[in-house]
């Protein structure tokens, strides 16, 4: 079965570049959401320990293999380790309970979620916010681990069988992030899901990709966020393209996500977005370029965990000025 449009990992595996998101699908409609998305013929399904929803999406697919008679070989399957999972020694149990917990023998990917551990304070399946005991933050802060390098889960994450995590790679790392990985293990991943959007374009973290051969994956396509700003299917800009070219914001803004090989995951639990975000258009280069312009005029960032996250990650990520006062930084 054909996998659609698709882009080559560095382990030379194909990923399908339109895939599904799963972030904040509520249990109660989350199996429904993947239901219908595999129905739609999305092939690439992003997931992660921390949306605590796997156990659903299982039932999900499941249905998917007996019903619609789709084989497990002809989809990409995508999942993270959670933060308080960084300890090498934990790295292959977290992977074999992200399987469990999804019903499957392997995951075509298999990423590092942030670059950023917590302390895990006893069973990770019952704190994965693990609270610091004091803070003066209304909402708390989380309890960093400041004796775990990211280079450290990354060399663990490179052992793990290739039975059971076909590629792996990471997501939230930035340049330095990338280029330290590298340097200490000679392991490039295969992949870096980041935020990206027509309001953030990282177009220097997407050329060092480039050079070094990581795919790049793109997640809150449309701006999702959880400060309250309105999503930019509603941009008045990527209005207009849609008006002009019959389609929806939506469909300009993954035909946008897409130049350039990278893949892109929008989230829906709602059927008809999720088959218009499977109908793909092609954008000309003139649309292709104001597109951009909106994110050269006013670039933004939304999702930033210092800022945004209840409860806080006291911790500096991506060395955007919101996160100047955090008293943590990336252990390389
Ligand atoms: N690696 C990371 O740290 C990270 C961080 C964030 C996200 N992700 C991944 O990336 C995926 C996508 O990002 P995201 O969930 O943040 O946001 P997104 O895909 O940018 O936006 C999702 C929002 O857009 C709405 N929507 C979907 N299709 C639409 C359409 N055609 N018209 C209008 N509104 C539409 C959805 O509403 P309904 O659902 O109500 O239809 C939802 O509110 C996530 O689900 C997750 O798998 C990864």
């Amino acid at each position: 079965m054909s996998l659609g449009k698709t882009a080559k990992l560095n382990t030379g595996a194909s990923i399908p570049t339109l895939g599904f998101g799963t972030w904040q699908a509520e249990p109660g409609q989350v199996e429904a959401a993947v239901y219908e998305a595999l129905k739609a013929g999305y092939k690439h399904i992003d997931f992660a320990k921390v949306y605590g929803n796997q156990k659903e999406i299982a039932n999900a697919l499941k249905r998917a293999f007996s019903e619609l008679g789709i084989k497990r070989e002809d989809l990409f399957l995508v999942s993270k380790l959670w933060n308080s999972q960084h300890r090498p020694e934990h790295v292959a149990a977290a992977l074999d309970d992200c399987l469990a917990e999804l019903g499957l023998d392997y995951l075509d990917l298999y990423l590092v979620h942030f670059p950023v551990a917590f302390d895990e304070r006893g069973d990770v399946n019952q704190n994965l916010f693990p609270l610091q005991d004091k803070s003066d933050h209304p909402d708390g802060d989380v309890k960093m681990l400041d004796d775990i390098s990211i280079v450290d889960t990354w060399k663990a994450m490179t052992k793990l069988p290739k039975e059971k995590a076909r590629a792996v790679g990471v997501s939230n790392h930035t340049k330095e992030h990338l280029q330290a990985l590298i340097d200490a293990t000679g392991v490039t991943p295969a992949a870096n899901q980041i935020e990206r959007h027509p309001r953030l374009l990282q177009p220097e973290l997407i050329k060092y990709c480039a050079e070094k051969g990581i795919h790049v994956t793109e997640y809150s396509a449309f701006g999702n966020n959880m400060i309250g700003e309105p999503l930019l299917v509603q941009h008045d800009t990527i209005k207009a393209i849609a008006e002009a070219n019959k389609a929806t914001p939506a469909q300009v803004i993954l035909a946008w996500a897409q130049v350039g090989g990278h893949s892109v995951i929008p989230k829906s639990v709602t059927a008809s977005r999720i088959q218009e975000n499977f109908k793909e258009i092609e954008l000309s280069k003139e649309d292709f370029e104001k597109v951009e312009e909106i994110g050269k005029k006013s670039p933004r960032r939304f999702n930033i965990p210092y800022i945004a996250n209840k409860p806080r990650w006291p911790v500096n990520i991506f060395g955007e000025p919101e996160e100047k006062d955090a008293p943590h930084k990336v252990i390389v």
